[in-house]
């Protein structure tokens, strides 16, 4: 980037010229090119989930559409280039309130509020707040905690003293992948694999079956060709038949994108051991199974060189692995069927739950599965069973953790036994989180697969995710436990979705949209 013979013209960032070498490139090629990993890639080029948004001439704008011969003349800011100040004060909210638990979205949404305060806006407006998050994907939150933090900066709210270890042993529990918590977090700094890779390391990026290197990410993604997020009329439909059977209750998923925000990404260099995906969180344990590693340490050997591995949405959506559909059945004394697209452990988990229940794997043409996935068939097998008690009733996970959830006037109130919670701001955080994912899995999440096991909904918009504004009130008690600490919030998970299918009236086919 800095030699002059290349350079097409310069743009300001942060206060300093950055070189621009291709107008073709788009604005978030740019930064990203420049260091500022601060900027997020989670679906580009499809402009859907607001991870790479930065401030032009103080706007909010997703810069993964914005192409960079527009920015001639203007002043780009990042996180990185705000206040120091008034960073501190977002990271902080953030921080204090459990706004952030991976940071892949997060300085997106900083970047997309300070522009709400740019124009005028009132931060402590539930209505303008949300409103400026529709432009936003986040995964793990739930946003109310965002809702939370923005109030906490409008009201300029201190921050309290925090063991950040303990925070980050919780967090750690909750995602299944080492996890830190800390107001850097917030800025972007949790130091994801793409973000901590040398910066003269080669890019490999998937081309077809194989995989494009070049120099750097524009340079491969050009070599492979363009990557076109699409959604398709195709409705989802679950891809297994129900178990011929006199059932009182039934229920039947289809295809579910864990939807994590940080599409996967490794580096390596010769001879070493590949480092990430599992950077930040553990992507509801879809990144558990990830062969990315060998194929950065394979390129790395081959080309003598360090290289980063990186994939983008749509790769992500046909390669990633997904939830294990099931088909079930069962009868009024408790036993059945339960049918599920073969996975490795699958049948074990259910046995665990459902011992008098039939378990039967089948081929289901489609994208992986993982029975690493949060409460990968458990929870299903336990929506079944209260559906045939008719109430939910406390769930206890199988590794310990114990929830109960209730919709009352169409908010969900939750309590959680997480053992020693260690620290109660991540614990509700990555509670309230859990139960916006339950919400959505009951209710709208679903990815279209045809017969022949072809993904045809590309986009991270066409996944069902619900959005801040469609999220309803999220009440957390924590129970007070001597217990060692253990996963809360697959219990959770687990809860919230009983509540809801219940509420729902057990509609055998979910999502229910
Ligand atoms: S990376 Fe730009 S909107 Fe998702
Ligand atoms: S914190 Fe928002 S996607 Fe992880």
């Amino acid at each position: 980037m800095s030699d002059s013979i290349d350079r097409v013209f310069e743009i300001s960032v942060d206060g300093r010229q950055v070189a621009v070498t291709d107008e073709a490139m788009t604005l978030l090629d740019v930064l990203r090119e420049a260091g500022v990993t601060s900027v997020k890639d989670g679906c580009a080029p499809q402009g859907q989930c607001g991870c790479c948004t930065v401030l032009v001439d103080g706007a909010p704008r997703v810069s993964c559409v914005t192409p960079v011969r527009r920015m001639r003349g203007r002043s780009i800011v990042t996180v990185d280039g705000l206040d120091a100040g008034r960073a501190e004060a977002w990271a902080s909210a953030f921080c204090e309130s459990g706004a952030s638990q991976c940071g892949f979205c997060t300085p997106g949404i900083i970047c997309r509020l300070e522009g709400l305060v740019i124009k005028g806006g009132d931060l402590t407006d539930d209505a303008q707040v949300g409103r400026a998050l529709q432009a936003h994907l986040c995964r793990c939150t739930g946003w109310t905690t965002i809702r939370e933090a923005a109030v906490s900066v409008a009201s300029g709210a201190t921050v309290a003293v925090r063991d950040f270890a303990a925070a980050g042993e919780r967090a750690t529990l909750e995602g299944r992948a080492d996890q830190s918590v800390g107001p850097d977090v917030a800025l972007g700094r949790g130091g994801f694999a793409d973000d901590i890779a040398p910066a003269d390391a080669l890019v490999a990026v998937p081309a077809g079956e194989g995989w494009a290197v070049a120099a750097t990410l524009f340079e491969a993604r050009s070599a492979a060709g363009k990557i076109q997020g699409r959604r398709t009329t195709l409705e989802p439909t679950p891809p297994i038949a129900l178990p011929e059977g006199d059932w009182a209750v039934t229920l039947q998923t289809g295809w579910v994108d864990p939807a994590y925000l940080e599409p996967d990404s490794v580096w390596c260099e010769p001879g070493g051991e590949p480092v990430g995906p599992l950077l930040n969180g553990g992507a509801f344990g879809a990144k558990s199974h990830s062969r990315l590693g060998e194929v950065a340490r394979r390129i790395a050997d081959e080309r003598g060189r360090s290289v980063r591995v990186v994939t983008d949405r749509e790769w992500v959506v046909r390669n990633g692995a997904k939830r294990p559909p099931v088909a079930i059945g069962l009868r009024v004394d408790g036993s059945g069927e339960v049918r599920v697209a073969a996975t490795h452990g699958i049948a074990d988990i259910l046995r665990a739950v459902g011992p008098a229940i039939d378990v039967v794997e089948v081929d289901a043409a489609g994208p992986p599965t993982s029975a690493a996935i949060r409460g990968a068939g458990w929870v299903e097998l336990h929506l079944a069973l209260a559906g045939l008690r008719g109430h939910v009733g406390s769930i206890r996970a199988p590794d310990g953790g114990i929830a109960t959830a209730k919709i009352i006037d169409g908010a969900i109130r939750i309590t959680v036994d997480a053992g020693q919670a260690l620290d109660d701001v991540v614990l509700r955080s990555y509670a309230i989180g859990a139960a916006h994912m339950a919400l959505g899995w009951i209710r709208s999440e679903s990815i279209a697969v045809d017969e022949q096991g072809t993904v045809h909904d590309l986009t991270i918009r066409s996944f069902g995710v619900l959005r801040a504004i469609d999220t309803p009130q999220i009440k957390v008690e924590i129970v007070e436990s001597d217990r060692p600490p253990v996963n809360g919030s697959d219990a959770v998970f687990a809860a919230v979705a009983a509540a809801v299918w219940l509420e729902a009236g057990c509609p055998p086919v979910i999502p229910t949209r």
